[in-house]
């Protein structure tokens, strides 16, 4: 017998380049088949002088268990392999596919879009400004006074107290950014502000705390309500995609004058009347007016040689009306029930 330990190397060696069962059972044969090496040794022990018997009998009962337990483990090894590449190389075509789950833009997005698209057609650009505003241009320099009720909202930091410019709020309107842009542009100008805008309010149908506003400024030298009226019939026209009747009733804001609030038919009934309006026919959709004097002395332009108007309109309420939806607290549950119909 060959020196004991070469040999199980050889045999070892042998097993591990094993490619099939196959193979794998020629080895065992060879070995420990029926007139295999080993088989043939312990069948000979009878012949072999008593002396050695004993020890020859050891070695190859432990050369058996050797081989036995490499071919064992090798055969895992090879059925293992088999079954991952069976797996790997086997698709079901019947099973259904699965669907990706792909995601949409979120009504108030697209109401926001919609608006941005109609005014960029007549010339206006998309301007935004912070969400974090300043009693100076939240209030003071769009000529709101220090007692005005607009001037309780949520305030950050030093706010109302008297005449100190700096106290921080979450901006009640976008109108700070009619301030902000005309103190780094020279008109003629023609801008839309979309934005989010805090109030002090309680939630219900029609009122949330947090919503979206669109702000709107044109000044030029001669710009007049009637082309208010023209600028707003077309988008209105746009946004609904019908002709929609409109009516200016007038109001008071401190930044225009005149001001004027703005009421469109109600597009749920036509105008005939139901719970949205109350019954009366009319929605009051935005405030606007022509800019005040006071706010062109603000920014340092000379209200003699300019004029402008403003207006300011909830962007949630249009969602609401378009969509025909009859509670604004839709918008800001986040549930996909509700999300995914748009
Ligand atoms: N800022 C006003 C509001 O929040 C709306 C408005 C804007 C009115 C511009 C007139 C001009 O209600």
């Amino acid at each position: 017998m060959k020196n004991s330990n070469l040999l199980k190397k050889e045999v070892g060696n042998e097993i591990k380049s094993a490619k099939d069962l196959r193979e794998l059972d020629q080895i065992f044969n060879k070995y420990l088949g029926k007139k295999g090496e080993i088989t043939l040794i312990l069948k000979g022990l009878k012949d072999t002088p008593k002396e050695e018997r004993a020890k020859v009998g050891k070695e190859a009962n432990l050369f058996k268990n050797f081989i036995e337990k490499e071919i064992k483990g090798k055969k895992e090894n090879i059925r293992f392999a088999g079954a991952v590449a069976e797996d790997a190389g086997w698709i079901d075509i019947t099973i259904p596919g699965r669907k990706p789950f792909i995601g949409h833009l979120h009504p108030l997005t697209q109401t926001k879009r919609k608006f941005e698209e109609i005014f960029q057609s007549m010339g206006f650009s998309v301007i935004e400004g912070p969400e974090i505003e300043n009693e100076f241009y939240n209030f003071e320099a769009l000529n709101i006074p220090v007692h005005h009720p607009a001037r309780s909202t949520f305030c950050l930091s030093l706010c109302r107290t008297f005449y100190l410019k700096g106290g921080n709020l979450l901006r009640s309107h976008t109108s700070p950014v009619q301030i902000r842009y005309m103190e780094k542009h020279h008109p003629p100008l023609r801008i839309i502000v979309p934005g989010r805008i805090f109030r002090n309010e309680a939630t219900d149908a029609k009122h949330e705390f947090n919503f979206y506003h669109i702000e709107g400024l044109m000044v030029d030298k001669s710009v007049s309500i009637a082309n208010f009226k023209a600028i707003l019939q077309e988008f209105l026209n746009k946004f609904f995609q019908k002709t929609i009747k409109m009516r200016l009733r007038p109001t008071y804001f401190p930044f225009t004058e005149p001001s004027f609030e703005v009421d469109i038919e109600c597009v749920i009934c036509g105008g005939k009347g139901c719970s949205t309006c109350l019954g009366s026919g009319w929605i009051e959709m935005m405030g606007a007016g022509m800019v005040h004097p006071n706010v062109f002395k603000n920014v340092g332009l000379n209200p003699k040689d300019w004029q402008g108007f403003a207006f300011g309109m909830g962007m949630d309420r249009f969602a609401m009306m378009k969509y025909k939806i009859n509670d604004i607290r839709f918008f800001y549950a986040g549930d996909l029930r509700f999300l995914r119909q748009f």
